[in-house]
């Protein structure tokens, strides 16, 4: 499973970036307004640091505004996937942007039917919610098994990104249930590495140094 920063923080994207297991970058609407600063800057920024694919996403919700969109975004980089909502008329903006050769990832989806359809139309991602999915007391892993074992069986090439990721166990349950990738905030991805024993026997090795000879 590779694994994608979900983030529209340029400090904790260069962080990320070069611990060298970012494969890529998701950001939304929201992340976007988090920052204050011009958003093709942003991204741009973003391009610059990053080696991979980057997911921004579109806020028109007709497929005429968001093919006008998503061709400007693409504009900027050959990075750059546009995210669109799942409704009607993004399956036919994703057909027509893949016609164009611009990758789309569809977003908030929440079902596998969601996913069926965004693969049928040509998205190259899709992007299961998982935390908002906890959120109203559901289980989103079942979810993330079933989308990749139906592209998988029909061998379609859309990739399985589990989003909305809100802790570490969400990470592991994900690569389990066979999503490609995971796209993890910072924080989270700080929680992964951090376990106590390591601590304690980094603690301990250098001690046991400074008590000998060597030191
Ligand atoms: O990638 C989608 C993600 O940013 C949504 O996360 O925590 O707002 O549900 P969250």
């Amino acid at each position: 499973m590779e694994i994608y920063l979900d983030s529209a923080n340029l400090e904790e994207i260069k962080e990320a970036y070069s611990w060298g297991v970012i494969s890529g970058v998701t950001t939304n609407p929201s992340l976007i307004s988090q920052e204050n600063r011009d958003f093709k800057e942003i991204v741009l920024n973003i391009c610059k640091i990053v080696e991979g694919f980057i997911s921004v996403e579109v806020i028109s919700l007709s497929t005429r505004e968001m093919i006008k969109e998503a061709e400007e975004l693409a504009s900027w980089s050959s990075k750059i996937v546009v995210k669109v909502p799942i409704i009607p008329s993004a399956l036919k903006a994703i057909k027509i942007l893949n016609k164009q050769g611009i990758k789309t990832n569809a977003t908030l989806i929440f079902s596998a039917n969601q996913a069926i359809l965004a693969a049928r139309a040509g998205a190259n991602f899709v992007s299961p919610f998982l935390g908002r999915i906890d959120d109203i007391s559901w289980d989103g892993i079942p979810l993330i098994k079933d989308m990749a074992s139906i592209l998988g069986y029909y061998k379609l090439p859309t990739q399985v990104i589990a989003a909305s990721i809100r802790h570490p166990l969400h990470v592991i349950e994900a690569a389990k249930a066979g999503a490609n990738i995971a796209t993890i905030p910072f924080r989270v991805l700080n929680q992964m590495i951090k376990h106590p024993l390591t601590e304690i026997g980094i603690n301990k090795f250098l001690e046991d140094w400074k008590k000998s000879s060597h030191s």
